[in-house]
């Protein structure tokens, strides 16, 4: 069978003349933020409608709790950063891309000051914390543990000021369109009426974060289920190292309850793993202990486990200030107090989640992908800043410069206005199919137990393997049918995008960075010093 993924360009019919049709400058899909970001970048100079398939707030972004890296201490510097980047990326960041990230830190997060962003603050400047693989504090924290919402919540408060910007909640993108000509021309989605929708853009930027929710245990919310890179792969962009999933160590192992993460902020101020005997590990496996790098700290958890035979590590915080704890880490300590947990005296259960998508969607320097008038930036593109494993806190980063750049790049050009859309007729018929009924709950769950056992924290050929064979049964019957609702367009994007990550995984055969091989331990510079790029044959 071969290697690429041969299905119909397209989910659903597709039939522009009946349904109802908008017109824009620019088309944002997704609110983290990278597409909040992108959008007021944008708003200089272009209207802009921005689309997310939920709530406004429903993003990885909102959920970030650790903080914002970047080296606005005085005692740190541009080079730390970027030699701490470059080192976690194990020889495949881009160096140009990483600098130009690192550069624009400080300018970018003093905006966001400007704009009501409450960042907590030591004195008159802003605090810094640290995290693994940092060489200096430079994680800029705001309300505690809620970064991500404190940002979040100031850019949508922009956003919803600007009268150029439009915001369309529960509008569910299904498909790029895109022309014979390899140029993307908006977008067929649903919208929150339930209607067949077109959003016919001169320029289309793609910000719809991550995948977690392909793996049983994420810390990742309910719509993190790729389909921005399942969407572009379909209309034919290069996709690149989908291999580098970043599992975060520590989440909150309680069976029932949602997979809350625990923030590397609590190792970075002095947490302790322990395991069930109460013995702490780290040193045995890390000379960094708690603050080793992602990876090893997520196996060095699955080893103990397997060890202990249990099924979770602890945090211990005991020696933790409880009012100091309260104030630092109030997101958590609300969640621990919810399950009766005194952090003076019990230890916190933990274990790894799928946490980040590092591979994504490939993009230059300015946001630009392979095909014409589309953009990607945010969880879901590959930039190069990250290469092998994503420093902690980078990523709030990369969203808002990325956002930036791209959005600079629309508002910019010449052409990206409504005026100048040309768009054809478009009418596309898929041959019905009843081939079995379908549960689609069934298969999500099927399929994110199967990525978390065979595509996880380590791989090796056979899982490997068994996981392609697995996934390709199931699309037999998923992705031949025309479904109606985003349940069935996200199983079908999961699918999608689990079956490229098992090839990924399956060609790097090698341990670099987050991706581990328990056949291939050695990292292999001679052959794999390289990026995996997968694109679907046109
Ligand atoms: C954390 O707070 O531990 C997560 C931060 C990140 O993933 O960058």
């Amino acid at each position: 069978m071969s290697d690429k993924l041969e299905f119909r360009r397209y989910l659903v019919d597709i039939d522009s003349i009946s349904s109802s049709q908008l017109f824009t400058d620019c088309l944002i899909i997704g609110t983290g933020i990278a597409g909040l970001r992108a959008a007021l970048e944008t708003a200089e100079h272009r209207n802009v409608i921005v689309v997310c398939k939920g709530n406004v707030k429903d993003s990885n972004t909102f959920k970030a709790q650790g903080g914002i890296a970047s080296a606005i201490d005085e005692t740190d510097s541009f080079e730390a950063h970027t030699a701490d980047t470059l080192k976690t990326g194990c020889g495949m960041c881009d160096e140009e891309v990483v600098e130009l990230v690192v550069r624009q830190g400080p300018e970018l997060i003093e905006q966001l000051l400007g704009w009501d962003t409450e960042f907590d603050l030591s004195g008159s400047r802003i605090a810094t914390t640290l995290e693994g693989g940092h060489s200096h504090p430079r994680v800029a924290h705001a309300h505690g543990d809620e970064t991500g919402r404190i940002i979040a919540e100031a850019l949508i408060e922009k956003v919803r000021q600007n009268s150029k910007i439009r915001i369309l909640e529960n509008f569910f993108v299904i498909d790029l369109l895109t022309s014979n000509q390899n140029k993307c021309m908006g977008i067929i989605g649903r919208n929150s009426r339930g209607e067949s929708q077109i959003i016919w853009a001169a320029r289309t930027i793609l910000a719809t974060g991550g995948a977690g929710r392909l793996y049983r245990e994420t810390t990742n919310p309910e719509v993190a289920t790729g389909d921005g890179v399942a969407m572009a792969y379909r209309a034919g962009a290069v996709l690149r190292d989908l291999e580098f999933v970043q599992f975060h160590p520590t989440t909150l192992y309680i069976a029932g309850a949602t997979r809350a993460l625990i923030t590397e902020t609590l190792r970075g101020e002095g947490a302790i793993l322990v395991d069930n005997k109460g013995r702490k590990f780290m040193k045995d496996y890390h000379e960094a202990a708690e603050l080793a790098p992602r990876d090893v700290v997520s196996r060095a958890i699955l080893s103990q486990m397997r060890k202990t035979e249990s099924t979770n590590v602890h945090l211990d915080v005991s020696h933790f200030d409880k009012v100091y704890f309260a104030k630092r880490f109030p997101f958590i300590n609300e969640l621990l107090d919810s399950f009766d947990i005194d952090i003076a005296k019990d230890l916190i259960p933990v274990r790894p989640s799928a946490h980040y998508m590092i591979g994504g969607v490939k993009t230059d320097s300015s946001g630009k992908t392979n095909i014409d008038n589309l953009y990607a930036c945010g969880e879901v593109a590959s930039t190069g800043l990250h290469g092998a494993n994503r420093l902690g806190s980078n990523s709030l980063l990369e969203g808002l410069v990325f956002g930036k750049m791209a959005g600079r790049a629309v508002s910019q050009s010449s052409k990206a206005t409504a005026a100048h859309l040309k768009h054809p007729l478009i009418k596309y018929q898929i041959p019905h199919s009843d081939r079995t009924r379908l549960d689609t709950d069934d298969v999500r769950n099927s399929l994110r137990a199967l990525m978390w056992r065979n595509v996880g924290i380590t791989r090796s050929s056979q899982p490997l393997a068994e996981a392609q064979e697995i996934i390709r049964f199931w699309q037999r019957y998923v992705m031949d049918k025309v479904f109606d609702s985003p349940e069935g367009w996200e199983c079908q994007n999961m699918l999608t995008v689990s079956l490229l990550m098992a090839q990924s995984a399956q060609k790097r055969q090698e341990s670099r960075g987050v991706h581990f091989r328990r056949d291939f331990p050695d990292c292999d510079d001679e052959r794999f010093k390289k990026h995996i790029e997968i694109s679907r044959e046109q």
